[in-house]
């Protein structure tokens, strides 16, 4: 999921060419904005941290880019095309990396594992894949 500071920075292609570029396939994608309540259910595993209040607060601030993506080793592929969740610390060539500077506001969502990603795209998309 390309986040919110990704979609105002205009840097949703960008990020699709690079997952393109891997061989990854993009299954599906949905522009969309995000209510407190989705929110809340994608970061539930959060709920607890100190900063979830702000989590939420940036998800919400306006649309987000929601994408399926297909592949050998997707998750852990796309994980490694993100970067670390601290954009700071971030290598070039990742996309926080390269573009982020802050841990909130880092650019891109990845699951992080297959099972958070039936979770997710059941979430997000309305099915469960298999
Ligand atoms: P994501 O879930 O968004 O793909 O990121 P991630 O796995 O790399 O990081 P995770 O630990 O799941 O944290 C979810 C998101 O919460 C924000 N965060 N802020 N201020 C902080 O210390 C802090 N730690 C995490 C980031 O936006 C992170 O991506
Ligand atoms: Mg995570």
């Amino acid at each position: 999921m390309v986040k919110p500071d990704g979609v105002e920075r205009g840097l949703v292609g960008e990020i699709i060419r690079r997952f393109e570029l891997k061989g990854l396939a993009l299954v599906e994608a949905r522009m969309r904005s995000v209510d407190a309540d989705l929110a809340g259910e994608h970061y539930a595993e959060h709920r607890e941290r100190p900063f979830y209040e702000e989590l939420i607060a940036f998800i919400t601030e306006g649309p987000v880019m929601a994408m399926v993506w297909e592949g050998e080793s997707a998750v852990s592929v796309a994980r490694v095309l993100i970067g670390p969740t601290n954009p700071a610390a971030a290598p070039p060539g990742t996309i926080r990396g390269d573009f982020g500077l802050e841990t909130t506001r880092n650019l891109v969502h990845g699951s992080d594992s297959p099972t958070s990603a039936k979770r997710e795209i059941g979430l997000w998309f309305g099915y469960h894949p298999r």
